[in-house]
């Protein structure tokens, strides 16, 4: 096949400043996915992008042509509107394992395609592959079915699904490119295009515990990803929370899984149903659904629906989760009020005890991680346990310990300040974005 572009004209036009045709944007995903691209010309090419970025035509463009790149499911036989959630991820962010049946209950379907987490973030998939016999893995008759009858599925993304993004995102990773608002709004909305969700609520986390930390930064992420998503049909908004302190008080794949239910059982920490519910009410809105998500709560029909979807899938909802042999508490030294609870550190310190993984071929623990029991502006007093560290690997809590309380750089994970010490902690709810 005689190609129409060269890389290289691509590449050199890019780095000086010029706008791509659709027709060469068009050409660079397509001969990328076929290999007629080399990785070491995407490289180049995505720096060009990182640093003269792509106008408004050109993201849409490359945003298309990454859909295109694979299938595109179609849930248009589905009798319930469909509507789904993104996360930019955080550290405990577990919101969309109580919000998926929550919002399936109220009677909209959700199809949350979902990933395995890389750093101190962490996947869904992971959290609920704690839930003994639960399998990641369905197919596209098999997710059809669930949608129908439960109103939720969540399960991993096909190999077909944007396939250019898959290869994109592996070689962004290695060459320093991934933090380019145009390839990562391209890159999330890609997959959520091509899952042919009818809406979509975006969750746009900022802090340290967030790949976007600076809070301007994650509200220009977000518009661009509403803008995106409105131009391809999908009805598209967004909030912008804060991750500077961990969601809720669990870290960690069945802690975290735990604490869903706690959510689901109408418990759960204040932070987290809060997320929760708020972005229930965006999606059941955007799908004009006029329900009390709380309700579904309340009534038990959120908890049925997760129990559904978990069976479904092979697992045992009601079966003990995995249990850490190695359980520490980390304690105050000294009475005071929390000035400080970070993210980012807290999220680093639960991939260490084994909830993570460094390679995305490695195995995670299911019950390593950490519980934080104290949020900033709580008051606590002399021994009082801040939080408890759970690891199956003998000697790692030693190193941990010593790292969230005194790292060799900066302040401790959790600082304990003199009574009546301020803190400047972000509101949860920091922006809503709409078109
Ligand atoms: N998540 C994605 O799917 N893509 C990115 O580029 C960043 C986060």
């Amino acid at each position: 096949m005689t190609e129409p572009f060269t890389a290289v004209d691509i590449i050199r036009a890019k780095r000086d400043g010029h706008t791509l045709t659709t027709d060469q944007v068009a050409w660079s995903i397509d001969a990328y996915t076929r290999g007629v691209i080399a990785e070491e010309q995407m490289s180049a090419l995505a720096m060009a992008v990182f640093f003269q970025g792509m106008s408004v035509r050109e993201l849409d463009d490359w945003t298309s042509a990454m859909v295109r790149s694979g299938e595109r499911l179609d849930f248009s036989r589905v009798p319930r509107p469909t509507v789904d959630k993104h996360s930019t991820g955080g550290v405990g962010d577990k919101i969309t394992l109580p919000l998926v049946p929550i919002v399936a209950a109220c009677g909209a379907a959700v199809p949350q395609l979902s990933g395995r987490g890389l750093g101190h973030t962490g996947g869904t998939l992971d959290k609920l592959e704690a839930i003994p016999g639960w399998n990641a893995r369905v197919s596209n008759a098999q997710m059809m079915a669930m949608l129908t009858d439960i109103g939720g599925v969540i399960c991993a993304a096909g190999e077909k699904l944007a396939p250019a993004d898959r290869k994109l995102y592996a070689l962004r990773d290695v060459t320093a490119t991934v933090d380019s608002i145009p390839l990562i709004a391209s890159s999330i909305m890609s997959k959520k295009i091509a899952e042919g969700t009818s809406a979509l609520v975006l969750d746009v986390k900022t802090g340290s515990g967030a790949f976007m930390s600076e809070p301007d930064r994650a509200l220009e992420l977000a518009r661009t990803m509403v803008s995106l998503g409105v131009d391809a049909g999908v009805r598209t908004r967004a909030l912008v929370t804060a991750m500077d302190v961990p969601l809720g008080c669990a870290i960690g794949n069945a802690l975290e899984v735990a604490e869903s239910v706690e959510v689901l059982a109408g418990g759960g920490p204040a932070d987290v149903v809060e997320l929760t519910l708020l972005l229930a009410r965006h999606m059941l809105e955007l799908v004009g659904i006029d329900t009390d998500p709380a309700q579904a709560i309340s009534s038990g029909a959120a908890m049925d629906c997760w129990r559904a979807m978990i069976r479904a899938q092979g697992g045992d909802p009601l079966a003990e989760l995995p249990k850490a042999t190695i359980v520490e508490d980390i304690v105050a030294d000294s009475a005071g009020v929390i000035t400080r609870c970070d993210a980012l550190m807290l999220g680093r310190a639960s991939w260490r005890l084994g909830a993570g993984r460094h390679r995305k071929e490695d195995p995670v623990s299911d019950s390593a991680g950490i519980e934080v029991f104290v949020k900033p502006g709580d008051d606590v007093t002399t021994g009082q346990v801040l939080m408890r560290l759970h690891t199956e690997t003998p000697g790692l809590v030693a190193h941990v310990r010593e790292e969230l309380r005194s790292p060799r750089v900066g302040e401790p994970a959790i600082v304990v300040g003199p009574t009546g010490s301020s803190h400047n902690q972000l509101p949860l709810i920091i922006d809503v974005v709409e078109a």
